[in-house]
C-alpha cells in the first residue's frame, strides 16, 4: 500500500490522475483480500457511501461504515485520536467531513492513506467519476471546453483542478460572491502549465457557448439549507435548462454529481434528456473508487 493521501485532485499528478482513471476502466483484483477500509460520515450520502462499499467489496476487502454518532470528529474525540485507533485496524481512512482541516489533522498523524469522500473544499472522489465519464463520451479530456454553471462548490473546485490537470478549458457562469476566490484563481493560474485555461463570468449563455461538457451542482450545499431561499433568485439565471444547453455543442453532454433539486439548478428535461450522463457519471462513482484503490495497493 502507498502511504499517499487524497484530499484533493492535486494530490496525484497528471500521470497518476491518467493511472488511475486507466484502473477504473480494469476488472477487478483482490488487492484488498484481508483488509478493511473505513468510510466514516460527518454528512449523509447515497453515491459515495454506496459505490465505496462495493467498491471495497469487489477488492476483496471489508468496508466499515461509520456515522457521525459512533465518531464524533472533534466533540466526542478529536479527528487525530481517531485516524490514531482506526489506522491499527484498517489499511485505508477515508472520511466525508464539514471542515476540510479535519482531514489535514488527520494526514498529520496518519500511516495509512487518508481519502476525502467531501469536505467543505473539495470532492475529489467525485471529480475522478466526472473525468471518467468525460473521458468515456467526449475522448482525451486535453483541449475539451467544460462549463460550470451556478455555485461554485467542492465539486466544483474539484473538477477544474482535475479537468486542467488533463489539458481542459474551464469556464464558470456564476453570480458575484458565489464565485472561485482568490486562493483559486492563484491555484488554476498554476494549472494552465498543462495546456488549459480557466475563466469566470456572470453571463450563463457566453459560459456554455460552444462548450463540450455542462456541469452544475445544487445551489446550497449541505449545511447550507438556511441559505435556500436567499440564493435562488440569485442563482436563477443560472439554471441548465434546454435553452441554456441549446448554446453548447449539439454533441456536448450534460453532468451533475447528484443529488439534484429538480427545477432549480437543472430542469427535468435535461436531467433525464439524449445529452444527459447523469446515471453513468454517477455508476462511475463505483469504478472510480475501485480504481483509486487499486492504484493505492500497488
Ligand atoms: N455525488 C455525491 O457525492 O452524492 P452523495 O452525497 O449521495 O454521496
Ligand atoms: N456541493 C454538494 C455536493 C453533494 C454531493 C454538497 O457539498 O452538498
Amino acid at each position: 500500500m502507498k502511504l499517499r493521501h487524497f484530499l484533493e485532485v492535486d494530490d496525484l499528478t497528471p500521470a497518476e490522475l491518467a493511472a488511475v482513471l486507466d484502473a477504473s476502466e480494469q476488472p477487478a483484483t483482490p488487492v484488498l483480500a484481508g483488509q478493511g477500509v473505513a468510510l466514516i460520515f460527518e454528512k449523509p450520502s447515497l453515491r459515495t457511501r454506496n459505490s465505496s462499499e462495493m467498491a471495497v467489496v469487489q477488492l476483496g476487502g471489508h468496508p466499515a461504515y461509520i456515522t457521525d454518532a459512533e465518531t464524533g470528529l472533534d466533540r466526542r474525540e478529536s479527528a487525530v485520536d481517531v485516524c490514531r485507533t482506526l489506522q491499527g485496524y484498517y489499511s485505508i481512512i477515508a472520511a466525508r467531513v464539514f471542515e476540510h482541516s479535519k482531514l489535514t489533522n488527520m494526514v498529520s498523524v496518519a500511516t495509512v492513506p487518508i481519502i476525502n469522500l467531501l469536505s467543505d473544499e473539495a470532492h475529489p472522489v467525485q471529480a475522478l467519476a466526472d473525468l471518467l465519464t468525460i473521458r468515456q463520451h467526449c475522448g482525451p479530456v486535453e483541449g475539451l471546453k467544460l462549463a460550470w454553471l451556478g455555485d461554485f462548490t467542492n465539486v466544483a473546485r474539484s473538477l477544474t483542478i482535475g479537468s486542467m490537470m488533463l489539458g481542459a478549458h474551464m469556464t464558470v457562469g456564476c453570480p458575484d460572491g458565489y464565485g472561485p476566490s482568490s486562493a483559486d484563481f492563484d491555484r488554476f493560474s498554476a494549472l494552465e502549465q498543462f495546456g488549459g485555461s480557466f475563466s469566470v463570468t456572470n453571463d450563463a449563455h457566453a459560459a456554455v457557448t460552444g462548450v463540450d461538457v455542462v456541469n452544475t451542482d445544487a445551489w446550497y450545499s449541505m449545511g447550507q439549507e438556511t441559505e435556500a431561499e436567499l440564493r435562488k433568485p440569485i442563482m436563477t439565471p443560472y439554471r441548465v435548462d434546454a435553452n441554456l444547453l441549446s448554446h453548447a455543442k449539439p454533441e456536448a453532454i450534460f453532468l451533475h454529481c447528484l443529488p439534484a433539486h429538480r427545477g432549480d439548478e437543472a430542469t427535468s428535461d435535461v436531467l433525464d434528456g439524449p445529452q444527459s450522463r447523469i446515471w453513468r457519471q454517477a455508476h462511475n462513482r463505483m469504478h472510480t473508487m475501485k480504481g483509486l484503490f487499486t492504484w493505492l495497493c500497488a
